[in-house]
């Protein structure tokens, strides 16, 4: 998939799938999958490193995850996360940020909300570098949310929305994120707009999803919104795993002789 597919699957009216995607590992067991895109979302901070928001990510983290995502996923597109305040301050900033994450081989950047980023989102695009756009539950803007909740909801929270996503769609964005969304509003948005939206929390009339990969792998403890779906129990067999391992060591039941190496 290249960025010219993301329009061409919503004229055809595929689903877009993306993941999100940190590690090298992980990242090659995607290449060999039928997902169509990654993410290398700026969520890394909080699945990744423990942070309780994305606030603390920062280009540096971001390039160190695309890096080992994209030596992964050799043929898959990649979009890396511009994170908190990269494109807040002066444009020769965040200029110099977007052409970090490009080569460390993402091959576009997403960029939360439209409020003030307008032309920053023009420049870019006009630099050569497609941004994807996020509107919503922005989680950089999580202290004036006033928390993880569903945005949209009331007909002037409704409209703001449609009008900001209709901006995203004016300054150049080739795609939308849409993150916990009334079901109801994020198609309207999507019929109105020429470019795909990627749903997360913004039921199914999107152009396509994307889901955070520990959140579908089962990985995540205490995190279950209702829009995810666990598609595998991966906290209890990873626990398994383990303790499976601890019994066979303190046994002595490994390594076995066919484990070990002879004279
Ligand atoms: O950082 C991230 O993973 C994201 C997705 C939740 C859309 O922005």
């Amino acid at each position: 998939m290249n960025v010219l597919d993301f329009q061409a699957y919503k004229n055809c009216a595929e689903k877009i799938v993306m993941l999100t995607c940190y590690d090298y590992t992980s990242a090659c067991i995607v290449q060999d999958s039928d997902v169509d895109a990654i993410l290398v979302g700026d969520s890394a901070a909080m699945v990744m490193h423990g942070y309780a928001t994305t606030i603390p990510a920062d280009i540096e983290m971001m390039c160190r995850h695309i890096e080992s995502v994209a030596r992964g996923a050799k043929g898959k597109f990649i979009v890396g996360d511009l994170p908190f305040m990269s494109c807040r301050t002066y444009l020769p900033d965040t200029m110099r940020a977007v052409g970090s994450m490009m080569k460390a081989r993402a091959h576009a950047v997403k960029l939360e909300g439209i409020a003030g980023n307008s032309d920053t989102i023009t420049h870019i695009v006009k630099s050569g570098v497609p941004v994807m756009g996020h509107l919503g539950l922005t989680p950089q803007s999580v202290n004036q949310l006033g928390g993880f909740r569903v945005q949209g909801r009331g007909d002037r929270a409704a409209e703001a929305l449609r009008e900001e996503a209709l901006a995203c769609e004016r300054a150049g964005c080739f795609s939308l994120v849409l993150e916990c969304v009334p079901e109801e509003l994020a198609a309207e948005i999507t019929a109105s707009l020429e470019i795909p939206t990627i749903g997360i929390g913004a039921g199914v009339h999107t152009d396509g999803q994307v889901l955070v990969m520990q959140d579908l792998l089962g990985l995540s403890a205490d995190f279950q919104p209702k829009f995810v779906r666990r598609y595998l129990a991966g906290r209890q067999l990873w626990r398994d795993a383990f303790n499976a391992y601890t019994s066979d060591v303190k046994n002595g039941h490994f390594p076995a002789a066919d484990e070990s190496y002879g004279q």
